[in-house]
């Protein structure tokens, strides 16, 4: 227990109240992202509480059973915490908002079917906060979020309280956009730089000294909330965008009798290219969600004609799992095959390799268009085994299901695809056509193995 509230405090006396282990964290949303940054709170000696709608989730938590399966390291620091007592987790948020100096918002910022950014999680936390705040504590956003959402709605939220609560008075506001990358967390937890920022000097100030106390990384103080998070979607929508333009140049080197993957490579030895590669689409709760957040910021500015090179890039990564279905359909086409009648393999169903994650996946309209065109869809992914997904049950082994089918899309390069046996493939399939969407098979690799292979870019 403190005796001095933290927003009160100067960074020195903060810096040994975090030594001491006296301030307690709350860490609201433990899902991908929030579950190992209250690990890291907790793992740092600071008494985390964990808090989520997620019953479950939070069952499973208490009773010691490690969620993230694809987010190795934090298994060991989750048996730790667990059994120093330094970490729990909960539903009630009276209980643990109510306890904390420090609130961290790890809560989700999706978009709807609309592609509207969707903060009805923030905003109710946020009222939420406004009756539990503990006076003189500080609250964190790490979501994503678009510039100017905590200075313009969020704090507004949590001062509309009977509470009294004034922003800079009675609390502190600041954000750390959150930039780790699914399935690399710990990696990024301890070597990516992040990006620190308050209402004003003082917190910036306070929010660096707590992020300085667990976090072995650069902390880059940022003049403001609002460039903070601008720092954060620019990164993502760089690569949104640059993912589109190369998607674009793959669909039209694929006219030209050009292979993109031979052209990036070879483009990489210059000094300022930097690679991108094409595929079936860019999914995730991220790079989509991000273009969106700022398109929406500049239609709420009233200026729709402004970031029209976003709005594009959209178009032609929400175009390219169309574009995969076509070189299904030419293939086919080309092979006498009857598309209607086929069953076709998918390979891979994650958003990107390596992660159990389908959020906004390619692999969702791709199966959707194949089955509308009257094709039987069979999966095969390893994060997915036996799980139903898109209606359709995993195989728990591809080589057995592949004397039925007589096609295979690639949609995910799961690092285990990468040492697939093309001969093997080849004999077992009923017919052995191969589209792979992520250049992981080499033209001539497929020709000598006796696919009839049809690569995107390729
Ligand atoms: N996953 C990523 O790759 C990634 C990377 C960087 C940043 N982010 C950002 O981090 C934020 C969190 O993303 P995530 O991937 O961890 O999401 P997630 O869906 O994995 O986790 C969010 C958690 O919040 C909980 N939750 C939802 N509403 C709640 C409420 N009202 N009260 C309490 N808990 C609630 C959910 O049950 C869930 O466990 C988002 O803004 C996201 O854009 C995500």
């Amino acid at each position: 227990m403190m005796t001095k509230q933290i927003l009160q405090m100067n960074p020195d006396e903060l810096k040994s109240a975090l030594s001491s282990g006296s301030v307690t964290i709350c860490v609201i949303g433990i899902g991908r992202i929030g579950l190992p940054t209250a690990l890291s709170f907790a793992n740092s000696g600071l008494f985390t509480i964990g808090l989520d709608i997620n019953s479950e989730l939070v069952k499973n938590v208490n009773s010691g059973i490690y969620p993230l399966k694809d987010e190795p390291e934090y298994d060991k620091i989750f048996e730790k915490v667990i059994l120093e007592k330094k970490f729990i987790a909960t539903t009630n948020i009276e209980e643990s908002v109510s306890k904390a100096d420090v609130v961290l918002l790890s809560l989700p910022t999706p978009i709807d079917s609309n592609n509207i950014p969707d903060y009805s999680a923030l905003c109710l936390v946020g009222s939420q906060l406004s009756e539990y705040l503990q006076e003189g504590s500080l609250v964190i956003v790490e979501s994503t979020i678009e510039p100017g959402f905590v200075e313009n709605e969020l704090i507004q939220i949590i001062e509309n309280s009977k509470n009294n609560l004034h922003v800079e008075k009675t609390f502190g506001i600041g954000v750390c956009p959150e930039t780790a990358n699914p399935g690399e967390i710990m990696v990024d937890f301890t070597k990516l730089p992040r990006l620190v920022a308050g209402i004003n000097e003082k917190i910036t100030e306070l929010i660096y000294e707590i992020y300085h106390f667990v976090f072995p990384v650069e902390l880059i103080k940022m003049p403001n909330c609002k460039t903070a998070n601008a720092v954060k979607l620019t990164t993502n929508v760089f690569r949104d965008v640059n993912i589109a333009f190369v998607n674009e140049l793959s669909i039209f080197f694929e006219k030209l009798g050009i292979d993109t993957f031979t052209v990036l490579e070879a483009a990489k030895s210059k000094y300022n290219f930097q690679v991108h590669y094409p595929g079936a689409g860019v999914g995730g709760p991220c790079l989509p969600v991000n273009s969106y957040q700022l398109l929406n910021s500049a239609k709420t500015l009233g200026d729709d004609s402004m970031l029209s090179i976003i709005k594009t890039s959209r178009k032609v990564n929400e175009h390219m799992p169309d574009h995969v279905i076509k070189l299904v359909q030419n293939v086919f086409s080309e092979s006498n095959r009857d598309l209607s009648t086929a069953t076709i393999m998918i390979l891979g169903i994650s958003y990107k390799p390596n992660v159990k994650d389908i959020q906004l996946t390619p692999a969702e309209p791709i199966i959707k268009k194949l089955r509308s065109l009257g094709v039987k869809v069979k999966i095969f992914d390893p994060f997915y085994k036996n799980k139903k997904v898109f209606d359709i049950t995993v195989e728990n082994d591809l080589f057995e299901n592949l004397s039925e089918c007589d096609g295979l899309v690639i949609v995910t390069n799961h690092t285990e695809f990468s040492s697939i046996n093309l001969e093997m493939i080849s004999s077992k399939m009923k017919f052995p056509i191969v589209i792979d969407s992520r250049g992981l098979i080499q033209k001539d690799d497929a020709k000598k193995a006796g696919l009839v292979f049809r690569g995107l870019g390729q």
